[in-house]
């Protein structure tokens, strides 16, 4: 009661089945006459991207696509991606497809108005100036970049993925339109599907949270539990692609002050050595972190299980935290996202990637509610790999 709580925000959230209608009047409503659309190869090469420049071609806005980059984008990409928006006019920036997309564009703006080199934007805070207009349009149920302060690009010096966190490259407007991930095949659901579910499972229980953090997350719980095994079952349930983008997008609204924790500072390392996807390394890991974390936090985990549907009525708060654990668990075997080990994990690989985490992700285990030492981040990976 006595503490100043705070919340983040992109200022403007279109949301709903054919909502990317919305980019003529978005584009109106920030002077943007000519945008750079920021978008992977699949996404153009596939078709995909017609879903907003369609709408663009009816519209007096000019365009051109950039997809010069990798999933997982890199910082030498985007220093290329950059010099592209740099050499031509653009007054605008639509990223359109997954989180690699979306963070491709926000690092393409960041670096519109701010000098080189891009590492020095790694952390909190540090981009100095304002970035021009920009409108993201997601089309995974996952990364929630699309309502979040973070841009997460890989390092290739270090290996190592970083963040660029900032209220400057929060999007000016953020269109949500379920019926884009129809077309994402189930495996690719599942993973996704799982980081938002570590995004507000890890919120929900940050150092850093608050109550409106938390009320987020608690519908993220909720609405992700209830429709994930139902989007990867059959893509085309259109109400659980509603919901399953609802729930990405309340799991990365509230990481702007909740911030995440070990699972994902110890999945970046699997990132880092096994370019395993985001989603499904954070899943691999998601049930050992939160063994870990629940002892200090009973009644946060109880309150999680709940959510999660599990009956902990007549259970004591150690049993009914360790529901939680369970109830993760079954789900990651239920849509079929491999072990750790099947992801090439190796018993070899526990003490290097403990000793990684504990040096390089201080940012996200600051936020994670039980301090973790080098020997219990390396207990962590050993009891995902058992
Ligand atoms: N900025 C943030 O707040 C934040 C948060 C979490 C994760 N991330 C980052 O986001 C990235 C992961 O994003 P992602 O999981 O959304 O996947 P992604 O953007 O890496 O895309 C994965 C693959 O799915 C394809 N794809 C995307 N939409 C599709 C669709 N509708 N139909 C069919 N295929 C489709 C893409 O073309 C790509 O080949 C990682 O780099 C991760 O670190 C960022
Ligand atoms: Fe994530």
């Amino acid at each position: 009661m006595n503490k100043v709580i705070n919340f983040l925000s992109a200022t403007d959230i279109r949301f709903g089945v054919g909502a990317v209608q919305q980019v003529e009047q978005a584009c109106a409503g920030l002077g943007i006459k000519k945008v750079l659309v920021v978008s992977d190869p699949f996404m153009v090469e596939s078709g995909n991207v017609k879903h907003v420049t369609d709408v663009l071609d009816n519209t007096g806005v000019e365009y051109s696509i950039y997809s010069e980059f990798e999933p997982s984008p890199s910082v030498s990409q985007v220093l290329q991606a950059s010099e592209f928006m740099q050499a031509n006019d653009y007054d605008g920036i639509i990223g359109f497809g997954g989180g690699s997309s979306l963070d491709t564009a926000k690092a393409i703006a960041v670096l519109h108005s701010n000098p080189l080199p891009v590492e020095q934007y790694f952390g909190i805070d540090k981009v100095p100036n304002p970035v021009c207009p920009m409108i993201l349009i997601p089309t995974t149920s996952g990364a929630g970049s699309e309502v979040s302060n973070a841009c997460i690009l890989r390092n290739e010096k270090t290996g190592v993925k970083g963040g660029i966190c900032s209220g400057f490259i929060m999007a000016n407007v953020a269109i949500c339109d379920p019926a884009l991930t129809v077309s994402c095949p189930p495996a690719l659901t599942a993973a996704v599907g799982m980081d938002a579910y570590t995004h507000c499972i890890e919120g929900y229980v940050s150092n850093n949270a608050n109550t409106i953090t938390r009320l987020l997350h608690r519908e993220a719980i909720r609405l992700i539990s209830s429709n994930l095994r139902k989007a990867v079952a059959n893509g085309k349930d259109i109400e659980a692609r509603y919901n399953m983008m609802l729930g990405s997008m309340y799991a990365a609204w509230a990481m702007a002050v909740a911030s995440l924790g070990a699972c994902h500072a110890m999945a970046y390392a699997m990132e880092g050595k096994y370019h395993t996807s985001h989603g499904a390394a954070n899943a691999a890991l998601l049930p050992s972190v939160m063994k870990f974390n629940a002892l200090g936090n009973l009644s946060l985990f109880r309150e999680m299980a709940e959510l999660m549907g599990e009956n902990v009525e007549s259970l004591n708060d150690r049993e009914a935290a360790l529901k939680a654990v369970a109830s993760v668990k079954q789900l990651v075997e239920d849509i079929g996202i491999k072990s750790i080990r099947e992801l090439g994990m190796t018993d070899e690989d526990v003490e290097p990637f403990a000793q990684s985490t504990l040096e390089r992700q201080t940012r996200l285990l600051n936020f994670n509610p039980r301090a973790l030492t080098v020997e219990t981040c390396a207990s962590i990976y050993r009891d995902a790999l058992s």
